[in-house]
């Protein structure tokens, strides 16, 4: 599918709602105030996880004003149009809900199923999944043609690329809303089929799974980054993992492996690797200098 829909039948979108508020959730939340100025919700399970994301969206507000690209009056209108609870019913107003939760079919469908009970049947939902199946996502929603695919890239605030994901359900108005989405929010949009890993994941998982690959083959991990020095990518291998998470990397890894065993190999080194809470050593500046606890294990 190439193209953007006609852009006169979106939605107007006058408040945003985001479920969960981890990070990469906390980084739409911001994104979503300073481009669209509108309200954002964000909820979680629990209070103390909406606070952790409301202290990392204050602290970059307050980083944005130190670099003068805010000013105090612009803070705190920022500040004040980000709203953080626990109480879902506070999704009954928005027009464009967002889900940022663990990459987990079952727990996207469950979350998409509480949500649906709460909101009108024309709101927009979108799924940040960066691999898995958004059709299968919406199996069980009373409405699937309003779920659509909206996928961002780490980190949020600077990566200029959103891949929205059509199913065979979704609507015009969906596919629509979420183009105009994106534009309001700076990005470039590309339409992308509902396949594993869409585009981007598919070259990545190439990327990190056969850097991890070859260091357990036996290459020292420096050289490995070496070796991808001259290719001009603006981050080595394992400097990609640890900003996307080694637990998404190795998601990411077995979904592809399990979509496409013949192209694609579930790496279980790679995937022990995710369990361990750091494994890659840095200096000052974030670039890699080992792998001493991969190293012990
Ligand atoms: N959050 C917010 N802003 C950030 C940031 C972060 N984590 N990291 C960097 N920035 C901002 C900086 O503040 C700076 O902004 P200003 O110029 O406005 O001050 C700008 O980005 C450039 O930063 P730096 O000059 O410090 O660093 P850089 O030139 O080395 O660029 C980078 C940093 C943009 C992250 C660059 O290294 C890059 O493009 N890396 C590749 C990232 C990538 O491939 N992401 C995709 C991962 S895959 C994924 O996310 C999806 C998935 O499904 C797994």
């Amino acid at each position: 599918p190439v193209g953007a829909p006609d852009k006169a039948l979106a939605k107007k979108v006058q408040k945003v709602g985001i479920i969960g508020a981890g990070l990469m959730a906390s980084q739409f939340a911001l994104l979503f105030v300073r481009k669209l100025q509108v309200p954002v919700l964000i909820t979680d399970l629990d209070q103390a996880r909406v606070d952790k994301g409301l202290a990392y969206i204050h602290e970059e507000i307050g980083k944005l004003e130190q670099k003068g690209r805010l000013d105090g009056d612009g803070a705190n209108r920022l500040r004040a149009l980000i709203h953080g609870t626990t109480d879902k019913s506070e999704y009954a107003d928005c027009d464009f809900v967002i889900e940022a939760v663990f990459e987990e079919v079952g727990v996207k469908q469950q979350v998409f199923g509480e949500i649906e009970k709460i909101v009108p049947a024309d709101t927009i939902l979108a799924t940040n999944t960066s691999s898995l199946s958004v059709e299968e996502i919406g199996e069980k929603l009373e409405h699937p043609e309003r779920l659509v695919g909206f996928h961002f890239f780490n980190p949020v605030a600077v990566m200029p690329l959103i891949e929205i994901v059509k199913t065979p359900t979704t609507n015009e108005a969906a596919l629509s809303t979420a183009f105009v989405v994106a534009k309001g929010l700076g990005k470039n949009a590309v339409l992308t089929a509902d396949a594993p890993g869409f585009v981007v994941n598919r070259l990545l998982a190439k990327v990190m799974g056969e850097a991890a690959r070859a260091v357990y083959e036996g290459t020292p991990l420096l050289t490995v980054e070496k070796a991808f020095g001259p290719l001009g990518l603006p981050m080595t291998p394992f400097q990609l993992i640890d900003l996307v998470g080694w637990k998404v990397a190795a998601h990411v890894q077995d979904t592809m492996a399990s979509a496409f065993p013949e192209r694609f190999y579930a790496n279980e080194n790679f995937h022990q690797l995710a369990e361990l809470p750091q494994v890659v050593d840095k200096d000052k500046n974030g670039k890699v200098t080992g792998w001493t606890k991969a190293a012990e294990k």
